[in-house]
């Protein structure tokens, strides 16, 4: 009796060991290639933007398919979140630049399996004229 439980509760661990490397394959990291934001682009506050990225590669199962885009200021991933709750599958999403201070060291970071780094761009008031 009790070396039954004790082989079932051995048999148990050994499955849940050896069933994790098997999920692990199954469900892949989704790494999509972020497509906008390109670098030097500017974005105007108050404007519609939206960020696209590379869905044609994306794997079958995606660990963490909710997505949430966060901007980044120089190394800083700042507590702005500009659009959260779509589909990593859309492969793009819009959202108004919310009003943050002008510069031109900004970034946005895709989350979903990973956090994905766009190059930087500039934001800037409306009522500045870009040459
Ligand atoms: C999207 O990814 C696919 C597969 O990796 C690639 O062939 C294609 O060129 C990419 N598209 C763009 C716009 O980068
Ligand atoms: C981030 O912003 C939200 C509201 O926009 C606020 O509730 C939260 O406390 C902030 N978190 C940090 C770490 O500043
Ligand atoms: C996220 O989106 C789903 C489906 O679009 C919706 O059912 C859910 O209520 C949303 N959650 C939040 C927190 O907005
Ligand atoms: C945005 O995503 C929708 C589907 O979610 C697609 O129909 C549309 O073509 C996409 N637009 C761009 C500009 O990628
Ligand atoms: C843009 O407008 C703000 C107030 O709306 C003003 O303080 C700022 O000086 C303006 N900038 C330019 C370059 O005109």
């Amino acid at each position: 009796m009790t070396f039954n439980f004790l082989s079932a509760f051995l048999f148990a661990l050994f499955l849940v060991v050896h069933a994790h490397p098997v999920s692990l394959i199954a469900r892949d990291v989704a790494v999509p290639q972020i497509l906008t934001p390109t670098a030097g682009d500017t974005w105007v506050i108050g404007d519609t933007q939206s960020v696209t990225w590379n869905v044609s590669s994306l794997p079958a199962q995606i660990t963490n398919p909710v997505g949430q885009i966060l901007l980044r200021k120089g190394e800083l991933t700042q507590n702005v979140t500009l659009a959260g709750n779509f589909s990593i599958r859309a492969g793009n999403v819009s959202f108004i630049v919310p009003s943050v201070t002008p510069d031109d060291d900004y970034s946005i970071v895709l989350f979903g399996d990973s956090g994905n780094f766009s190059p930087e761009f500039s934001i800037v008031s409306a009522n500045v004229t870009v040459a």
